[in-house]
């Protein structure tokens, strides 16, 4: 293959220069020029480009095309086909993201291989009608490929094949038949996807791929781009499943953040604390499935095992209740989990610090501001840390309320009581305002021995309703009432 002329384009607003520069020439940015591939407009490959994403078709009204419902075949790894929507969806490109050593490349191993031994993509009587192309081939050949295709396929550019054997054996896969190509350079993957025709394809991982049209080193973001495009138009034209793990940087995103996550289908992002044996991944993005869905799961010496019933994972041990700390429900996806907050204020030094472990922090000086102007508890010359125990990240608006008494809480040396959670969100008005699905909430707190719960006065339970006996709730309108009550309480 002739080598392709390459560019330098700008990462904010897209425009090109020959040669790289410090400095954008059209926007001025600094150091937003990457290496691309140059996109020369005679040449049929800039046709190609993006040919295979979206196949070009004539107009059509939106009710005389035909919505098949997309076929997904469960990987039979119950967590992960949560967060999936289902299962693997044929020419869906996943995106799996994470730090190192999390165990991206354990649970896809065990995930491949169960999809093996179910003999996935082999079977193919049944296949659903590919979706039309519009350089599909007849119907007969169509049908003749897919009856060649099938099994599943582990591009390992990380490990070496004796690496990914080992861990396979440690996980207890014996006899497994996977297959596994020991590749990095793009070009021989894309010709081992199409000469195997798996059903299912892993990238392990996307940063050690690289293709040789560019000089730029593997893992560059000129690099990642222009292989998972690749990648991704394979996975369109020819149906097969692809799974592409990611790194992500020191800073929390994966290389080539954006870029990425708006080619692919689906976005997976592992999260938890290393240390602890709790692992949660969350889907960010998925045009198959709902986003936000969690699935959880543990790692044993036996690899990621999936942890059905989650809710009180999150609640450290305390024999009696510690100043500092307080209980929140989460709605993660359609689970409601128990999180417990810890707050720590301690008086800091000219300029106080104000951290935050899986929390926002700049909603955690929201709500410090908040706390000061509309219930009078100053943490100005105080260092505020705040954690959300076990390393889960939550985003929802709904943990404040648990946020702010925690930080209160800490501030007085007095602990909430025992059995006390609280959710809800506060705005800048001093306002508390309701979480979706609070009922839900409160059952689940019910339902793991709670009782005492502060709550928006939106979402307090109408009348007695069983499902919450023996829990006390008291409705909140504003963030003074919240505080007043706590106080009140001990
Ligand atoms: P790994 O899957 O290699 O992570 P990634 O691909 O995300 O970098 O991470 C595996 C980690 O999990 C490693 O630190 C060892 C541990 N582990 C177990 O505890 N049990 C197991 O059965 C396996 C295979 C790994
Ligand atoms: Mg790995």
């Amino acid at each position: 293959m002739a080598k392709e002329k390459t560019l330098y384009s700008c990462t904010d607003c897209g425009g090109t220069s020959p040669k790289w520069l410090g400095k954008c020439p059209a926007c001025g940015a600094w150091n937003t020029l990457v290496e691309t591939v140059a996109e020369t407009g005679s040449a049929s490959a800039s046709k190609n480009r993006f040919a295979a994403l979206a196949p070009a078709s004539a107009v059509t009204t939106l009710a005389d095309i035909e919505a098949t419902d997309v076929q997904r075949t469960p990987t039979g790894i119950g967590e992960l086909d949560r967060v999936l929507g289902g299962g693997i969806v044929e020419g869906g490109v996943v995106l799996i993201g994470g730090d190192p050593g999390i165990g991206k490349s354990t649970l896809l191993l065990q995930a491949v291989d169960a999809l093996e031994r179910n003999g996935f993509g082999r079977s193919t009587s049944d296949l659903p009608p590919g979706r039309p192309k519009a350089d599909q081939p007849p119907r007969g050949a169509a049908t003749r490929a897919a009856a060649e295709r099938g099994g599943t396929l582990y591009v390992t550019g990380e490990e070496s094949g004796a690496q990914v054997a080992l861990r396979s054996r440690r996980l207890g896969l014996d006899g497994s038949q996977v297959k596994v190509l020991a590749e990095t350079q793009l070009e021989k993957i894309l010709a081992t996807l199409d000469a195997q025709k798996p059903a299912i394809a892993i990238i392990d991982s996307i940063q050690t791929v690289y293709s040789e049209q560019l000089t730029s080193a593997p893992g560059s973001v000129a690099q990642v781009r222009e292989c998972a495009a690749h990648l991704t138009r394979a996975a369109k034209s020819s149906g097969v499943a692809i799974v592409l793990v990611g790194h992500v940087t020191k800073e929390g995103a994966l290389a080539g953040p954006r870029v990425l996550e708006h080619m692919v289908d689906t976005v997976l992002y592992f999260e938890g604390d290393t240390h602890s044996s709790f692992r949660l991944v969350r889907a960010i993005k998925n045009r198959f499935g709902a986003v936000n869905e969690i699935g959880v799961f543990a790692m044993t010496e036996k690899g990621l095992k999936g942890v059905s019933n989650p809710s009180a994972i999150f609640l450290s041990q305390h024999s009696e209740p510690v100043p500092g700390s307080c209980v929140l429900v989460t709605l993660e996806g359609t689970r409601p989990m128990l999180v417990e907050i810890q707050a720590l204020v301690d008086s800091g030094g000219p300029s106080p610090r104000r951290l935050s472990v899986g929390l926002e922090r700049d909603r955690l000086a929201m709500l410090l501001a908040v706390l000061h102007r509309h219930a009078g508890v100053a943490c100005m010359d105080q260092d505020v840390f705040v954690n959300a125990v076990g390393g889960v990240r939550i985003s929802e608006p709904a943990a404040d309320l648990a946020v702010m008494l925690a930080i209160t809480s800490s501030l007085r040396g007095k602990p909430l009581p025992k059995g006390f959670l609280a959710f809800g969100e506060v705005g800048l008005a001093g306002e508390v305002r309701p979480a979706p699905r609070g009922q839900e909430r409160l059952k689940e707190a019910a339902k793991l021995g709670f009782s005492v719960a502060v709550v928006p006065k939106a979402n307090a339970p109408k009348k007695n309703d069983k499902a919450f006996e023996g829990l006390t709730i008291h409705a909140v309108d504003r963030i003074e009432e919240a505080m007043e009550l706590a106080r009140s309480l001990d």
